[in-house]
């Protein structure tokens, strides 16, 4: 039976007891009443923790609390609390090393809230994270320690997405959107501290917020600034945010025997999945954590494992399988599975069940899975290539570095020792992996950070303070792509439009498009798109019912493209009765449409709030299309691709050749198409793209489509027949006009002149009339 004391309810019933044996029930937590800023030390923390009730919500602390209580004392940072507040306290940066799963990320941001006290000092705490599935799941399991509810005192921000109250006093975001805060409040004046975790990623956002970081620092003395990571350069980290102490906490981990494949792997995939049922069918308990690249790669794994782990559990008699899936639009339930324990067997003695979790990058450091003894690492992730030269950003799958597959490894050796099966060959991985993953700044395209910059009122960017500068070209190009936006001036100033654009958490030219939209009289339909073009795929495509899959998209398909049938969809979507059986009979991903409502409505009111006004055209017009569609080459002019003679699009100006991507609605190939996205695998494809006319690049575009600069091609040729046409065109509209200016100057004097001859008359007659009168 549980204590009646643990009963707040109750408390009236046990106040004797209270008084004498300590703060009990409701009994508020002095421990927490005696804390003073920025004083604190370890013992005074625990202490506050220990009572019975919570220091900042005044209500008891429940079973759960404490039994989570105890394993976070076990956890090797809290070995380290009185060594880390002693340098917090002294030093305004301090640089954490720890071992994944050492406690860092959901440990240290809760020291400095007991430390900083945010609910009495009126600032919030702030942890950054690189991934938005770590920054939602990390955010759950501290309101869980923390015994409150999420979005409470604890809660998370991401983009689109924010989860905090006017209680929040600690908050996980992404890196990009704290970044997106400075915008706005420069000293980031609402947070005492920033936690800036997995600085190991060097993403982008990271990187500038780290410089920014610095510069802030540099003004406000009482900020405090702690970065984490599970490895580091950590020399390179101190030495940057000048000379910083380090604090290595070291971690609890087990060897990890590593196993290579005698020769290399032609389907990674295939060898995957066999290599998981084969650890399930031959090695003794314990999990498994498999790596793939993307969530499309990891959904058909879960299925192939799931349908032939039953038939191995039948014919081999094998335990029970549970596989689960992790990658980063995964909704927060499903995320949280990954925490689950693994089947029991299924007879009392039986074989005991396993937990597959197939995952993307994010279970390298960023969440730590108790339980997995195996490891299948493949070597591959998704990651951003940039290629300045042809304007081209993508997500490739990439080989990883010998770094992460070290990392990788070490996941296999957290409870106890562990195996990690390597799907490429030992000298594959000394000859081929590279040591460490370059910094995504130098392999990213940088058009909307130097827009967020400019805005922030940086604008020498050249001297930013940045632990690895960016490549100059790199840096040119996102001037170059920002000024033929209209963003930016020819001084390189944030221009009105610029500053509109800035304000929308998307890229440059998708913001492009919503602003100009207004002057096509469709912002509401640039709106959907723009919202549609920020969620994944809606479309599903099972692979059992490819073809029904196919007929379903085929009824939204709109003939000028794929933009127009993303609109298509949105409209069906918000006027249908029964939005999830729906989506489910049309095959549409409705966790996707359903973010994509909610984006929408984000955009709009930052778009109500610049005041573009809300306007859509008469939908029988004629011009509906082709006002969307113009509105849509405002943004993305710089993306537009010419089917040449030989039935080939080639991009204008870069020349790169490129295919229409099969997911396309086009079923024609129209001459000239503005596309979304580039997508690099084997072959080039240009994805989501919709016809657009030639004679609206010039008109809309006319400093991009200067043809003077422009490299010689086919598409060249017939914008300057259209242009040359439209000079001849505009000659004669003038001479027209001359003439007809002349014409009605004649008509005027003509007129002129009849008009003085009629008024004289008139005098001559007048003056007669007088005489004749006086007669
Ligand atoms: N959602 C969760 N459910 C259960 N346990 C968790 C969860 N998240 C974290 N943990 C536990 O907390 C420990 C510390 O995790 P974390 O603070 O993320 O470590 P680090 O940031 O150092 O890698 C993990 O080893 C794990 O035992
Ligand atoms: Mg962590």
């Amino acid at each position: 039976m549980s204590d009646i004391r643990d009963n707040p309810y109750l408390a009236h019933m046990h106040g004797g007891a209270e008084a004498a044996g300590g703060a009990r029930g409701s009994e508020p937590n002095k421990a927490f009443a005696a804390l003073v800023p920025g004083k604190t030390t370890a013992a005074q923390q625990e202490a506050t923790e220990d009572s019975d009730c919570s220091g900042l919500t005044g209500r008891a602390f429940s079973q759960k609390y404490k039994s989570i209580l105890a394993k976070r004392r076990e956890l090797p940072v809290n070995k380290q609390r009185q060594k880390f507040l002693d340098l917090v306290h002294s030093n305004q940066f301090v640089v954490l090393v720890g071992e994944t799963g050492s406690g860092k990320t959901t440990q240290i941001p809760q020291y400095m809230v007991l430390d900083m006290l945010p609910h009495v000092e009126g600032k919030m705490i702030a942890c950054t994270q690189p991934r938005r599935v770590a920054a939602t799941s990390v955010a759950q399991r501290v309101a869980d320690e923390m015994d409150v509810k999420l979005g409470q005192e604890v809660g998370y921000s991401i983009r689109f997405e924010d989860c905090t109250s006017a209680r929040t006093v600690l908050k996980y975001c992404t890196d990009g959107m704290l970044l997106r805060e400075a915008m706005s409040d420069n000293m980031l004046s609402r947070y005492s501290a920033v936690i800036l975790d997995e600085a190991h990623e060097r993403t982008l956002n990271t990187d500038v917020l780290m410089s920014l970081m610095k510069n802030i620092a540099a003004q406000r003395l009482d900020i405090k600034i702690v970065v984490m990571s599970a490895t580091l350069d950590s020399e390179k980290f101190q030495k940057y945010f000048n000379d910083a102490p380090l604090l290595t906490v070291p971690g609890r981990t087990y060897p990890v025997e590593i196993y290579y494949t005698p020769e290399p792997e032609a389907d990674y995939l295939e060898a995957a999945i066999k290599t998981a049922l084969q650890i399930h069918a031959s090695e003794p308990e314990g999990d498994i954590l498999l790596f793939l690249t993307g969530e499309e790669e990891i959904e058909e794994a879960c299925r192939l494992l799931r349908a032939r782990g039953d038939d191995l559990i039948r014919r081999a008699n094998c335990g029970p399988l549970l596989v689960v899936p992790l990658y980063s639009t995964l909704p927060p339930a499903m995320q949280q599975k990954i925490f689950s324990k693994a089947p029991e067997p299924r007879t009392k003695g039986g074989a005991p069940g396993r937990k597959i979790v197939v995952s993307t990058n994010v279970a390298e450091t960023s969440l730590t899975i108790d339980g997995i003894v195996y490891v299948v690492d493949p070597g591959f992730a998704k990651q951003k290539v940039y290629n300045p030269r042809v304007r081209v950003e993508s997500l490739l799958v990439s080989p990883i570095s010998r770094a992460a597959a070290q990392q990788r490894a070490g996941r296999a050796g957290r409870t106890r020792p562990g195996k990690c099966f390597r799907l490429y060959t030992e000298k594959s991985f000394n000859s081929d992996l590279i040591e460490q993953t370059y910094p995504e700044i130098l392999r990213s395209n940088l058009g909307s950070i130097v827009l967020q910059l400019k805005k922030l009122g940086i604008n020498d960017l050249v001297h930013l303070d940045l632990m690895d500068p960016c490549a100059p070209e790199v840096l040119m190009r996102a001037l170059e792509l920002l000024h033929y936006l209209g963003a930016l001036d020819d001084d390189a100033n944030l221009t009105p439009l610029g500053l509109a654009i800035s304000e929308f958490p998307i890229d440059p030219q998708l913001a492009k498009m919503v602003v100009s939209a207004a002057d096509y009289g469709c912002t509401n339909e640039a709106l959907s798109i723009a919202a549609m073009l920020s969620v994944p795929n809606v479309f599903l495509r099972p692979r059992e019912a490819q073809r029904a899959a196919d007929m379903a998209k085929a009824e939204f398909a709109h003939m000028d493209g794929d933009h127009m049938t993303l609109l298509n969809v949105y409209h069906a979507f918000k006027s249908c009765a029964d939005p999830t059986q729906w989506c489910w009979d049309n095959f549409l991903q409705y966790r996707s449409l359903k973010s994509a409502d909610s984006i929408r409505e984000q955009l709009r009111r930052i778009a109500a709030n610049n005041e573009i006004p809300l306007v859509s055209n008469d939908f029988n017009s004629p011009d509906y299309y082709p006002q969307i569609r113009k509105a849509l080459t405002a943004g993305f002019f710089m993306q537009v691709a010419h089917l040449e003679r030989n039935g080939q699009y080639l991009t204008v100006k870069d020349n790169q050749l490129v295919l229409l991507h099969p997911s396309s609605v086009l079923e024609r190939k129209p001459e000239w198409v503005a596309y979304n996205e580039f997508a690099l695998t084997k072959r080039h494809y240009i994805r989501t793209v919709t016809e657009v006319k030639p004679e609206w690049l010039l008109d809309i575009a006319p400093h991009y489509y200067d043809l003077e600069s422009f490299p010689p091609c086919e598409g060249k040729r017939i914008l300057e027949k259209i242009a040359l046409r439209n000079t001849i065109f505009r000659e004669e509209q003038d001479m027209k006009k001359r003439r007809k200016d002349k014409k009605d100057r004649k008509d005027r004097e003509g007129k002129d002149k009849k008009d003085k001859k009629d008024k004289d008359k008139k005098v001559k007659k007048d003056k007669e009339k007088r005489h004749r009168s006086k007669d």
